[in-house]
């Protein structure tokens, strides 16, 4: 179960298995600049400064270059984790525009946390 830090605001993400870095951070209430959200445009490109992400689904070869991909560049819209990562916005920050999801994704990396470590409480 990945968790993603932004750089460099600091805000720490909780992300379901198998989920887009884009898909993890707008389903915890942020924001920020995207294009097509197919690998198509690198609108959404940020640098991955630890950590490693695969593509389950295809980039369009124009995007990245060749540096890029070994680079640590991340196109977040197709970027799944596959562990924890830590990434760098490039320029702007995240907005948090639904402070209401962040706290259910707070709620849900808390639980995950204790299921983790065999403390699962029932009221959680
Ligand atoms: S939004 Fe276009 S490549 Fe990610």
């Amino acid at each position: 179960m990945p968790v993603v830090t932004v750089h460099p605001s600091g805000e720490v993400i909780y992300l379901d298995p198998d989920e887009t870095v884009l898909s993890g951070l707008y389903k915890a209430g942020y924001a920020y600049a995207i294009g097509c959200r197919r690998g198509g445009c690198a609108v959404c490109k940020v640098d991955c400064l630890s950590g490693q992400f695969k593509y389950d689904y295809p980039i369009a070869d124009t995007v990245l270059t060749v540096e890029e991909r070994s680079d640590g560049t991340c196109l977040t819209c197709r970027a799944v984790p596959k562990g924890d990562i830590t990434i760098e916005m490039r320029d702007e920050n995240l907005r948090l525009i639904n402070p209401f999801l962040r706290q259910l994704n707070e709620k849900a990396r808390i639980r995950a946390k204790s299921v983790l470590s065999g403390t699962e409480s029932k009221e959680q």
